[in-house]
C-alpha cells in the first residue's frame, strides 16, 4: 500500500525573498513552472499541479486573492480562504514552492500601472465584469515578472481567461509557455471553482443545470446541428426551466479568436455561458 507523504511546501511571503530562492533555482538550470490562484484549491487547481510537477523541476503555485480583479459589488470579502488546507492539499502532491504575498507586497500604496487587453476580453465576461481582465492580466504580468517561470498553466474552465494571458504573453513578449488543461467537473457534471462553496444544497442541486445545458448542447452538435441559434435556444430554454438560475451570456465562439460564431464548427467552436445560481456568479464552457 503507498501512503500518502506530506512534505510541508516552502513558503514565501514576500518577493525578494522569492526572488533569491528563484536564482538559486535556475543557477541549478532547473526549469521554473508557475501555477497562479485565488487559493481555495479544489481538485481543478490540484491537476494545475499535478501537470507543473511533471513538466518542471521547480514549481512555484501562487495563492492571492488579487483585489483588482473584483469589481466594487463582488464577492472579494467573503471569497473562500483557508491557507492550512491548502498548504495540507499542495504538500500531498510533491515539492512544491507557495508564494502567498499580502495586499500590500503586490499592491503598495503608490501603484499605477495596469495591462489591458483591448480586443479579447471585452466580450463575454468583459461585458458584465468591466475592470475583470484589467484586473486578472495585470497580477499575472506581476507574476511573470517576479517568478519569470518557463511555463505557466492555467484552466480550460476559465477559456476567456487562458485567451487573454495567451495574448498578452504574444503582444507583450513575456516569453512564457502558456499550457491550458481541461476543465475538471464534480460527479454531476458540476465545473469545480472556489466560488461552488458559497451554494447552499438546492443552489447547487440547480447549479447542475449550466452543465447539463452543455452537455446537451455538445448531443446536439454530435447529432448535426450546426446552427448557433438553434443551439443557444436550447441551452436558454433548459436553463429558464431553473428558478435560481439567471444566465448572463451563452455564446458560441472560436475557441482561439473567441469571436462569435453563426455556424457551429466541430472541434473549433465553444460554447462559453455565465450565469446566476440566485447571487453566485459561475461560469462553463464546453468545446463542441
Ligand atoms: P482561480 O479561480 O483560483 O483559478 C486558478 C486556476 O485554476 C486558473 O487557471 C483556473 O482556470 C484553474 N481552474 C479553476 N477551476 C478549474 C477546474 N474546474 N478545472 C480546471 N482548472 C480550473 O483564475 C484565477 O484564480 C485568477 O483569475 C488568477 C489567474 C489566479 C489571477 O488572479
Amino acid at each position: 500500500m503507498t501512503e500518502t507523504v506530506f512534505s510541508e511546501p516552502q513558503v514565501f511571503r514576500d518577493i525578494a525573498t522569492l526572488q533569491q530562492h528563484l536564482t538559486e533555482v535556475r543557477q541549478e538550470g532547473r526549469k521554473v513552472a508557475l501555477v497562479p490562484t485565488m487559493g481555495a484549491l479544489h481538485e481543478g487547481h490540484l491537476a494545475l499541479v499535478r501537470k507543473a510537477l511533471k513538466e518542471a523541476q521547480e514549481v512555484v503555485v501562487t495563492i492571492f486573492v488579487n483585489p483588482k480583479q473584483f469589481g466594487p459589488n463582488e464577492d472579494l470579502a467573503s471569497y473562500p480562504r483557508d491557507e492550512e488546507t491548502d498548504l495540507k492539499a499542495l504538500g500531498k502532491l510533491g515539492k512544491v514552492t507557495v508564494f502567498i504575498p499580502g495586499v500590500e507586497e503586490m499592491y503598495p500604496g503608490d501603484f499605477s500601472t495596469f495591462v489591458d487587453e483591448a480586443q479579447l476580453s471585452k466580450g463575454l465576461c468583459g461585458v458584465s465584469r468591466p475592470q475583470f481582465f484589467r484586473g486578472v492580466l495585470t497580477i499575472v504580468g506581476k507574476l511573470f515578472n517576479i517568478v519569470r517561470p518557463d511555463i505557466a498553466i492555467f484552466g480550460q474552465k476559465d477559456a476567456q481567461q487562458a485567451a487573454v494571458i495567451q495574448k498578452m504573453v504574444r503582444d507583450l513578449h513575456f516569453g512564457v509557455e502558456i499550457i491550458t488543461l481541461p476543465t475538471v467537473r464534480e460527479e454531476d457534471g458540476l465545473a469545480m471553482s472556489s466560488r461552488n462553496q458559497y451554494l447552499s444544497k438546492a443552489q447547487r442541486e440547480e447549479a447542475q443545470a449550466l452543465s447539463k445545458s452543455l452537455f446537451e448542447a455538445k448531443e446536439m452538435v454530435e447529432q448535426g446541428v450546426r446552427s448557433t441559434d438553434r443551439v443557444i435556444a436550447e441551452v436558454t430554454h433548459l436553463l429558464a426551466q431553473h428558478r435560481r438560475v439567471r444566465l448572463i451570456y451563452a455564446q458560441v465562439i472560436d475557441t482561439e479568436t473567441l469571436e462569435p460564431c453563426r455556424e457551429i464548427v466541430p472541434g473549433q467552436s465553444l460554447l462559453a455561458l455565465a450565469a446566476w445560481v440566485d447571487q453566485v456568479r459561475l461560469i462553463d464552457n464546453i468545446r463542441l
